[in-house]
């Protein structure tokens, strides 16, 4: 078979503790890789024999004891630059994404980090640009709430604009470092960017040249119209949490349509849903490990947010019954029904009850397609996303840590790189290059060219 053009990308979205609120409690998983470095350099050294694109650090301002049995990984965690940091010392070729909160930061000080980042990892790290998911970071900077979604994309936008132009203040022949003359910059490639806007006021220029991969590339991850504009406007990845294929596939359609009257491509933007892989070697031995799974959540089977999931009040139908007529449901095109698939297909059986539609939501409460099977119906689906233009590459969410992630890099990955879906190989050693993005012009060296040619 001939190779196919697309291929697909693949990043690991770092839960510590497993994305299965669970994972950590199976006999053979770490519960406590959050604070040890070499549980980090375990896992970001083994993504990169496997060829991925990248190790991606998600983040949030703020933190409560009380999500211990929904999202433990999420409760406490290092900060991602200075875990990233840390990382590209110990990696050549893997992308290490950075989560930065524009709510809550400096222009000028995101700017001067992430281009320090892209020069430790020599051109490989790329910023995850966030407003904040969680508005209690309001009350840990000082303010009385969470801006609202306008505010926050208004705020993000400029933000975004100046941390931009701030990467190009320095052209990147601007150094001389000439012994004999004793000039150490050429003073006309250095730029002020004289930047005065409704939020910020920024003179510039940067004090760190310009990072490898001139422009980092930035991903964001919204679901809001603004988010989406910010998307197609600058981003060259979107992570999404859409775990139904006909939505997913009118999203992904949906973005790329907004990339013209930026100037941009299809090509140049990648749309890259969560995927949590429950890999078995066996069909059997995968549905083993997702029983021993939800036989290990601690709930009470509170059926309140499963009831809003599927737009049916579940509230006295036995846990052990089966479930309601799906068409009662108040969600439009078989939603409900399709949801219940999902559950089916973890499941391996039709009949499933209630407890096991709780069991299947309650594993992706944070929002991403849980796949229970062998490595073959695992690429299988992933595959079929990506054919569908529903997917341009996956976000990697293993349920536990590390088998969960070594059951997926041994058996899943061999099989997509069989099926001419994935490298075998890196061929770049920058983000940029894995993604086949060009590394852009600097703004200002164009407008001297252009001076220069009316002159
Ligand atoms: C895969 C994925 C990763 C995300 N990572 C973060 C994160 O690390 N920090 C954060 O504050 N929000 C994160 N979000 C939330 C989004 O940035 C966004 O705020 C949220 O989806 C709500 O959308 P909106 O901002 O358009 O209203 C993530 C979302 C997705 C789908």
């Amino acid at each position: 078979m001939s190779k196919p053009q697309r291929q697909l990308h693949l990043g690991l979205f770092l839960f510590s503790t497993g994305y299965h609120p669970a994972g950590w409690r199976l006999p053979e998983a770490r519960a406590d890789g959050s604070f040890d470095p070499r549980f980090f350099i375990e896992v970001v050294q083994k993504l990169e024999r496997a060829k991925f694109d990248f190790f991606f650090l998600g983040d949030r301002l703020a933190t409560s004891a009380t999500e211990q049995y929904s999202f433990p990984s999420q409760m406490v965690r290092p900060e991602p630059f200075t875990i990233l940091s840390h990382l590209a010392a110990v990696t050549e070729k893997i992308g290490l994404i950075v989560t930065v909160n524009t709510t809550y930061a400096e222009p000028y000080h995101v700017a001067r980090m992430t281009a320090s980042l892209d020069y430790l990892s020599a051109g490989r790290s790329a910023w995850n640009v966030v407003t904040g998911a969680d508005s209690r970071a309001a009350l840990n900077f000082s303010r009385e709430k969470h801006w609202d979604n306008a505010k926050r994309y208004d705020y993000a936008d400029e933000f975004v604009g100046i941390v931009q132009r701030l990467w190009d203040s320095w052209e990147d022949d601007a150094f001389i470092r000439n012994k004999e003359t004793g000039q150490f910059i050429d003073e006309s490639k250095v730029h002020a960017i004289n930047h005065v806007g409704e939020q910020f006021s920024v003179e510039g220029p940067l004090n760190v040249a310009r990072p490898p991969q001139g422009q980092i590339p930035l991903l964001s991850a919204g679901t809001s119209e603004r988010s989406q504009e910010l998307g197609a406007q600058f981003s060259s990845a979107i992570f999404t949490g859409e775990i139904l294929l006909e939505e997913a596939k009118k999203f992904y359609a949906g973005i790329k349509s907004k990339l013209a009257k930026y100037g941009r491509k299809p090509e140049e933007l990648f749309i890259m849903p969560g995927l949590v892989p429950l890999v078995g070697r066996t069909s059997e031995e995968a549905r083993e490990k997702y029983s021993e799974l939800s036989s290990l959540l601690v709930t009470d089977f509170n059926l309140t947010a499963l009831s809003n999931r599927i737009g049916i009040d579940l509230t006295g139908y036995p846990l052990d019954g089966p479930l309601p007529d799906l068409s009662l449901s108040t969600l439009p095109d078989d939603k409900a029904g399709r949801l219940a698939g999902l559950a089916q297909r973890a499941s391996g059986h039709e009949d499933i009850t209630v407890r096991e539609l709780f069991y299947y939501f309650a594993a992706t409460a944070r929002g991403h397609l849980l796949i229970v099977g062998n490595p073959e119906e695992v690429a299988d689906q992933m595959e079929e996303w990506f054919v569908q233009e529903a997917a341009d590459g996956f976000n990697i969410c293993p349920p536990y840590m590390t088998g969960g992630l070594d059951l997926f890099l041994e058996l899943v990955v061999p099989v997509l790189q069989r099926r001419g879906l994935f490298r075998t190989e890196y061929e770049g050693a920058t983000f940029r290059e894995h993604f086949g993005l060009a590394r852009p012009d600097n703004r200002f060296e164009k407008k001297a060219a252009l001076q220069g040619a009316a002159e």
